[in-house]
């Protein structure tokens, strides 16, 4: 099976649904353009039917990205179609990106219509849209909700339609790993076109799968996965695209899979969309949060200062971050009060190891964390010490 993961971006689209107020054009830029620099190979730039001001978005971002092919999405509406393919014109490559509800409840409550005339829809518009481009996405929304006998004929019938890419959306999160894996492994063993599009997945998070999600899909063969920078997204987001990333790093032997991702841009990438979208970072955020690599107790931290492979199973430097932390709290050992004290400048014979490490714990106890400075004040200020 082809090893390359293609990874598509859809921060600048279903992530930014999900914001308080929506990004303007330059700003999107500064997203899109962090992007490319991170290596994603697809960038979701926005749904230019919906505003004058995302359809502008999108045109800019299609004129000033050199690399990352560029892809709007789009109803089965034929003005959608058009407003993409103008709104994409002056980009190297891009794709259209066209989505229906292929579940009973999209069909019926949403749409209003039978599954017959939803597959009609989707070829008709997958044809209508190959009149401008042979990059087609064509996605089953709802897809973790279609019954499989739906599914394998509408993903068959638009590949025949001419859809190069078939995107598998858990679009409300419901499915756990080995249930969305069997449904990858089923379209691959009943649809017999399947190997002439790509199979992509794009997972929410609505029970915290997005992630595992999408990592069992690959090992079921998909080859395309969709995601956004810090996991932002609809309700509880998309699959983080820095954990997916990641996980195909730490794990490719396992999973046999490379990409384009240039993971020194990671960090960087993800406190850029943190600061425009002004949605900030869990602290405990897999990867890219505050405490990612931040240790805390006395034992990890005199295991990391011994040997950093203890407690962490892959450097900082690997995401573009320079340094690992060593929080000062009351759970610290005298290991790592004398590593502060020594990357000051103080040798052992400047202070006494013992008694500041008595007072560090009182002042801990007293404030939380401590920081260099803290240490300074107690190793040589003695009035301050009788205080505590
Ligand atoms: O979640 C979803 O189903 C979507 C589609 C438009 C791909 O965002
Ligand atoms: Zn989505």
């Amino acid at each position: 099976m082809n090893q390359q993961v293609i990874i598509f971006d859809t921060t600048l689209r279903d992530g930014e649904q999900s914001l308080q107020s929506s990004l303007n054009t330059s700003e999107k830029l500064k997203i899109a353009l962090a992007l490319e620099k991170m290596g994603i190979d697809i960038i979701e730039a926005g749904f230019p039917i919906s505003s004058p001001e995302d359809f502008k978005s999108v045109q800019t971002i299609s004129n000033n990205i050199k690399h990352a092919r560029i892809c709007s999405l789009a109803r089965c509406v034929q003005k959608d179609i058009d407003i993409a393919v103008q709104a994409m014109q002056l980009a190297k490559n891009f794709r259209i990106h066209i989505f229906l509800g292929t579940s009973n409840l999209h069909v019926t409550s949403k749409l209003k219509k039978n599954f017959k005339d939803i597959l009609e829809m989707a070829v008709y518009f997958v044809k209508y849209a190959r009149n401008f481009t042979d990059d087609i996405e064509f996605s089953c929304e709802d897809a973790g909700r279609t019954s499989m006998s739906n599914l394998y004929q509408i993903v068959s019938k638009t590949i025949q339609a001419g859809a190069s890419t078939i995107n598998i959306p858990d679009t409300v999160g419901f499915t756990i790993p080995n249930q969305f894996s069997k449904i990858i492994q089923n379209l691959y063993e009943n649809v017999t076109n399947i190997h002439q599009a790509i199979i992509s997945v794009h997972c929410h998070n609505d029970l915290g799968m997005a992630v595992a999600n999408s990592i069992a899909a690959i090992q079921s063969g998909a080859r395309q996965v969709e995601g956004t920078i810090n996991g932002i997204g609809e309700r509880a987001g998309n699959a983080a695209l820095e954990e997916l990333a990641m996980i195909m790093k730490i794990k490719s032997k396992l999973l046999n899979v490379k990409n384009n991702i240039n993971y020194k841009e990671i960090y960087n990438t993800s406190r850029i969309v943190s600061q425009i979208c002004n949605v900030p970072i869990p602290f405990n955020k897999a990867i890219v949060g505050k405490n990612a690599f931040a240790h805390s107790s006395g034992i990890h931290q005199d295991g990391v200062l011994k040997n950093r492979e203890n407690y962490e199973i892959f450097t900082p430097d690997l995401i573009g971050l320079k340094t690992v932390k060593l929080n000062l709290t009351s759970r610290s050992g005298r290991a790592v009060v004398k590593h502060y004290m020594g990357k000051m400048g103080y040798s052992n014979k400047d202070y006494d190891l013992n008694l500041l490490y008595i007072n560090f714990l009182k002042l801990a106890d007293q404030k939380g964390q401590l920081f260099d400075y803290d240490l300074e004040i107690l190793a040589f200020v003695k009035d301050y010490n009788k205080l505590l």
